[in-house]
Formats: C-alpha cells, sequence, structure tokens
C-alpha cells in the first residue's frame, strides 16, 4: 500500500503543496462525467474508472462490503453507544491538499504521483484513501467519526486488486479530563483505546483470532501500527492505524487533544470472513454472487458456483524508460475489462551489448459469469497488443 512508504515518487513532477484547490463543497451522489473526465492535461482517468462510480456497494445493506461496514457500526456502537457520528456518501472527488497536504503527505511521496493516484487536474483526485476527510470532519467540529467511501489507486492487477475499492476511517479526540480520568499520558491513552477497540473489532468480525501489531509508517499518525491476524495459516494485514499526528488536530480541531485514527479496507475484511476468492466478484451482477449474502449474516460462506476455465496470452516488449506497470495495466483493463484477472511480469532480461531491456508479461483472462471464446480474447489481445505499442511507445518483439 502506498501509504506505507516514505520513499519518493519516480516521476519528476511530483505536485507542489502550494497549488491548492478551493475546498470542494460537500456534494454527495455520482459524479457526472464531465467533472471525472475533464480534458485536463493531467487528467488520467478512463471511461472503465469512470463507469465504476456511482455504485456505492458499501451503502447496499445487502451486499458484502455493506454488510461489513454495518457490522463495524454495530460493534463501535455497542462500545461506545452514541460516541461515533458516520459519514458515507462523501463525494469521492476531492482536493489535492485534502488528500495529501492536510494529512501531512511529503510534497514528494511516491503516492501523489500519477502513476499511483488518479488525477481529475493539477490539483483535484479520486481520493486515494478516506483520510482524505479527516482534516474537514475535525474542522466541522467532530470528536469522534467513521468515514466510508469508495477509493480509487493505480495499481497492478490480480485476484486481490481493484483500482477501486472501499475503506472506512475511524477518528477518535480524547481530551485532557480523558487521560486525567485514566492516569495515563495523552499518548498512551490514545494507543491504549486504539489497539484494545481495533482488536475487539477483529474479534467481533472473526471470532477469537489471534491478533499482532507491527510498528509501521504513515505521513499522518506517529507512533503508527498495523494490525495482523493469523487466519488460515497465515498472518494477514488488515488495518492501519496510529496516534494522529499532532499538528494534524492542533491545525483543525482545538489545541490540547489528542486522537487515534484508523484504515480499513472493507474487500479484504469481506473476503477473509465470507471467503470470497477474487475481487471482481463484489462487482458482479450475478444474483448467483448476490444471493449468497444477507443483511446482518456475517456467518455467510461464499460456495462457488463455477469456475470458468482462465486463458492466458503472454506478451514481449523492450521497455522505454518511460515505462510503468501501473500503466499497462490501465491499459489492459481499459481494453478488457472485468474480463482481466491478472497482468504479471513473467521474464524480463537485459540485452548486455544494447542495454535494453526486455519485459514478457502474461495477462490471465477469465469471465466470473461465463465461458470466453477463442475469437473474443484474440480480438482483446490483439487490441492491447496495438495500443500498448501505441500508447506506451514499446516496441512489441
Ligand atoms: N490511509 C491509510 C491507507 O490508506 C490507512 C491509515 C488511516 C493509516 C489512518 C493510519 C491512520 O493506507
Amino acid at each position: 500500500m502506498a501509504f506505507k512508504s516514505a520513499s519518493r515518487p519516480n516521476r519528476s513532477h511530483a505536485i507542489s503543496p502550494a497549488c491548492v484547490a478551493a475546498p470542494v463543497e460537500l456534494k454527495t451522489g455520482k459524479p457526472r462525467r464531465e467533472e471525472v473526465i475533464t480534458g485536463s492535461p493531467d487528467n488520467n482517468i478512463t471511461d472503465y474508472i469512470y463507469e465504476k462510480m456511482g455504485a456505492d456497494l458499501h451503502r447496499q445493506a445487502d451486499h458484502p462490503i455493506g454488510i461489513i461496514k454495518q457490522a463495524i457500526y454495530d460493534y463501535f456502537e455497542a462500545r461506545n453507544p452514541g460516541l461515533f457520528v458516520k459519514f458515507d456518501d462523501r463525494f469521492p472527488i476531492v482536493s489535492t491538499r485534502a488528500n495529501f497536504d492536510e494529512v501531512l503527505v511529503p510534497a514528494d511521496h511516491i503516492s501523489r504521483s500519477p502513476n499511483d493516484t488518479y488525477y481529475v487536474d493539477a490539483s483535484t483526485v479520486l481520493r486515494c484513501h478516506t483520510s482524505a476527510h479527516q482534516a474537514e470532519t475535525l474542522r466541522a467540529g467532530h470528536a469522534a467519526f467513521l468515514v466510508t467511501g469508495d477509493v480509487y489507486r493505480r495499481d497492478s492487477i490480480d485476484a486481490t486488486h481493484y483500482p477501486v475499492f472501499h475503506q472506512m476511517e475511524g477518528v477518535r479526540v480524547f481530551s485532557e479530563a480523558d487521560w486525567t480520568a485514566a492516569g495515563l499520558s495523552p499518548t498512551q491513552l490514545a494507543e491504549q483505546d486504539l489497539k484494545a477497540a481495533l482488536e475487539g473489532l477483529a474479534k467481533h468480525l472473526f471470532g477469537d483470532v489471534e491478533c499482532r501489531w507491527i510498528d509501521a509508517y504513515f505521513p499522518f499518525t506517529d507512533p503508527s501500527f498495523e494490525l495482523e491476524i493469523f487466519f488460515k495459516g497465515k498472518w494477514l494485514e488488515v488495518l492501519g492505524c496510529g496516534v494522529m499526528e499532532q499538528r494534524i488536530l492542533d491545525d483543525n480541531y482545538k489545541p490540547g487533544h489528542k486522537a487515534w485514527a484508523f484504515g480499513l479496507g472493507l474487500e479484504r475484511l469481506a473476503m477473509v470472513l465470507f471467503d470470497v476468492p477474487d475481487i471482481r466478484l463484489f462487482w458482479s451482477n450475478d444474483d448467483r454472487f448476490l444471493k449468497q449474502f444477507g443483511a446482518g449474516d456475517l456467518t455467510a460462506r461464499f460456495k462457488p458456483y463455477s469456475k470458468f476455465p482462465a486463458c492466458y496470452k503472454d506478451m514481449a516488449f523492450w521497455v522505454s524508460p518511460e515505462f510503468s506497470e501501473n500503466n499497462l495495466c490501465e491499459l489492459v483493463r481499459s481494453i478488457g475489462g472485468d474480463l482481466v484477472e491478472e497482468v504479471t511480469c513473467i521474464d524480463t532480461f537485459t540485452n548486455k551489448k544494447t542495454g535494453r531491456t526486455s519485459n514478457c508479461y502474461r495477462i490471465v483472462y477469465r469471465s466470473m459469469e461465463r465461458s470466453l471464446t477463442d475469437e473474443e480474447i484474440n480480438a482483446l489481445q490483439e487490441r492491447v497488443r496495438k495500443e500498448v505499442a501505441e500508447v506506451l511507445k514499446v516496441e512489441l518483439r
């Protein structure tokens, strides 16, 4: 995940924090196409991505993503009745200021790269995390809140990565009376309550699972942690969290407070809880998938109804200096849509004499809903080859 990284972008034109947009008003609903695909030279959003907007899987009570959201709501409601205010309809188009600057993401942080983030224009993005709403919600005076929404990231393609997914952000602010009553330092109280709340959440969702805390790095928290749970024989990362950077609180709330924050991925939790093997299934309209889940039911386990055969195609090309795997995946998605299951580099070598590097990528095509014909896959692959050569300026071999 991009935010864990303290590294720098691999592109030179990081967005300067000085270039700050007027705050986007509190809008809701599905954005219009012109609001997303703007014609700005910085725009890197395809129709494939636009078509995913407004689906609001997290607002459907009997969809696995909506079921998980509600289960987390219920848990926090039982733990701290009436405390957390909930938002789940914040507009997904936000300023770079909200998405990055206000949560202290450094000007040269890798997550700002147009290789990783969808830009509407130079100062506006599709939020790449729900942390984009921390500062504005604190400014509105809320001391405890949960913000759920769809988030967008350019990434590789496999069974657990999809360019749109859902996160829930949690924030809780403490005041002096709280840490005095607890007999703890402000940071101790925040850290202790955070860990207790999230371990309790893991047990609420997964039963009596083993949990462990891993030290982590995020620009917006210090100290920072990741929670892992032991599930089906392996340790699995389920969320990032930490004690909120004091500056965020001081700049947007009131001085003299302390807070914790967490961000969790709903798909990750739903895949584990409901045994969903491929993240694309959440976007399927197939009743054979949707009918297996019901509002409030955490006991459902996905029963695969079929696995249609996969078909793979390899393509090798000499890469150009600007080549990036995320750009390749974006292009393949824009042609093959949800038929693309995985894109992996299966071979790479550098010619000693010319210094040129060749990559061979395998594209796996499979439908979740039907059998694909050879003609249809060949036609898709032909288009992929043509556009890879034209758009990515690489030389096919
Ligand atoms: N925004 C982080 C991410 O998307 C998660 C996070 C939220 C971590 C809040 C710490 C605190 O990876």
